[in-house]
């Protein structure tokens, strides 16, 4: 057993929804970790780990506070309420009614925290006007609902109107009548199951180490100092996957140049090989026992890296920064769409004409729940179940089975899960899922 493994003898003792709890808990836990992983409250979610989102809000001491930002040790002696303490099956609250009611969520990841913060803003104001509503629950992120409909319901719970309206009267069904969602009731009592929720036996937890340059070769990257670390089982690099091989994703679709020429899309290790090319690029990764221990283990990765000239502008044909050795002008495909001489004729018979310059910026949407995966390789079967948060698990199942090489598509099992928001960000194949099923296999 390594030292992170050793029992710490119980430190902490709170009240959690009416009950009081013991808890082990080292210096640097925090309370939403403390509640998710060690009492097995999943309801409480994890957004940004910072304090931004709210998803993590909870009831401490009668007061919304993000438990993100609370240590676990400043929770001895508190009395502290989450989702899963607000009602009991199968019931739900005034809120959890009127949140469904009004269609107050979709992906369900902000809901908990958002209810928590409505509950401290009505106990605070009980008729609140609409800008007293948003300024009181602007610590809160929404993804999906444009907020409108939170809104609604906040106001119906002031006017005392918040059932669910599961009128089953002749008069309330048929075309037109709004249908319950069947899995608002789990989201609203924090019962939702996303990627992260998952628990398996023996499961290790993986983090990345990631270029804090944009453009850099590698010239090596020691690991010795992350991989002595207590609970750490293993530091892999881009070298490893070079040697086996293994671990090449390619854009599935495909688009010609107007020349005719094929699509420029380098193939991407799912572990920088040679070198590194945006801020963030993921370098090396640590499988460790616990989160923390593989959080830890990889500030101690060294890299050596030789910057290369960057760019951050859309325009960067002539910097020297190119980044794959294939689109020597940095250029991927250069596509025509439309009819491009009739366009100009018509330009130049016209009475008036505008140049502008128009630039497409970066653009990616953000859900509210991180992306995550968790592989688990069965040898016996040469056979992986990868739950992921995909909104495509089919087309990720043909695309990593195919990048990985060491399993068969009709091997691969890919699971998605409740998803907290995507908007097509999820719908990509990503490296660290290939890496999570990689490492899974090795280990
Ligand atoms: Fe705590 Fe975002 S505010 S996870
Ligand atoms: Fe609010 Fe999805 S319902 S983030």
């Amino acid at each position: 057993m390594s030292d992170v493994q050793k029992p710490i003898p119980p430190n902490v003792r709170f009240t959690l929804n009416g009950n009081d709890i013991e808890l082990s808990a080292s210096a640097d836990d925090t309370l939403v970790e403390s509640l998710r992983r060690d009492l097995g409250l999943k309801g409480t979610h994890v957004g940004c780990q910072s304090a931004r989102c709210g998803a993590c809000t909870i009831e401490f001491n009668g007061l919304a506070a993000k438990a993100c930002t609370i240590l676990t040790h400043q929770a001895d002696g508190a009395n502290i309420r989450t989702v899963e303490g607000l009602s009991k099956a199968p019931d739900l609250s005034d809120i959890q009614l009127a949140f469904q009611k009004h269609h107050a969520l979709q992906c369900g990841y902000c809901t908990p925290g958002m209810i928590m913060s409505v509950r401290e803003l009505l106990r605070r104001n009980a008729q609140p006007s609409e800008a007293e509503i948003r300024a009181g629950l602007k610590g809160n992120l929404c993804r999906c609902t444009g907020y409108q409909n939170i809104v609604r319901a906040v106001k119906a719970l002031a006017s005392g109107d918040f059932t669910d309206g599961s009128d089953s009267s002749d008069d309330n069904q048929g075309v037109g009548v709004p249908v319950p969602r069947v899995e608002d009731r789990r989201f609203l009592t924090g019962r939702g199951v996303y990627c992260a929720d998952i628990d398996l036996p023996g499961q290790l937890h993986a983090a990345f180490a990631r270029s804090d340059v944009p453009h850099a070769k590698i010239l090596g990257i020691a690991t010795s100092k992350a991989e002595a670390l207590p609970g750490v089982v293993a530091v892999l690099t881009g070298a490893d996957l070079k040697s086996e091989s293994i671990g090449q994703l390619r854009c599935e679709w495909s688009v010609n140049s107007r020349d005719g020429a094929s699509m420029k899309g380098g193939a991407r290790s799912i572990l920088a090989q040679d070198k590194v090319r945006f801020v963030g690029d993921a370098y090396a990764v640590v499988l460790a026992e616990t989160e923390i221990a593989a959080r830890r283990a990889v500030k101690l990765i060294e890299p050596h890296f030789k910057p290369l000239p960057h760019n951050v502008q859309t325009d960067c044909a002539d910097t020297g920064a190119f980044l794959f050795d294939e689109a020597t002008n940095n250029v991927c495909f250069d596509w025509l769409f439309g009819d491009e001489a009739g366009a100009d004729r018509a330009i130049a018979q016209a009475a008036h004409t505008t140049s502008i310059v128009l630039t497409n910026n970066r653009l990616i949407p953000n859900a509210l729940e991180p992306r995550a995966a968790i592989a688990d390789y069965r040898p016996e079967s040469s056979s992986a179940t990868l739950y992921t948060t995909s909104q495509n698990p089919h087309m990720a199942r043909k695309v990593i089975a195919q990048t990985m090489g060491f399993i068969g598509e009709h091997n691969l099992r890919v699971v998605s899960p409740d998803l907290g928001g995507g908007f097509g960000s999820k719908i990509f194949i990503y490296p660290e899922e290939c890496v999570c099923l990689w490492a899974s296999r090795k280990l």
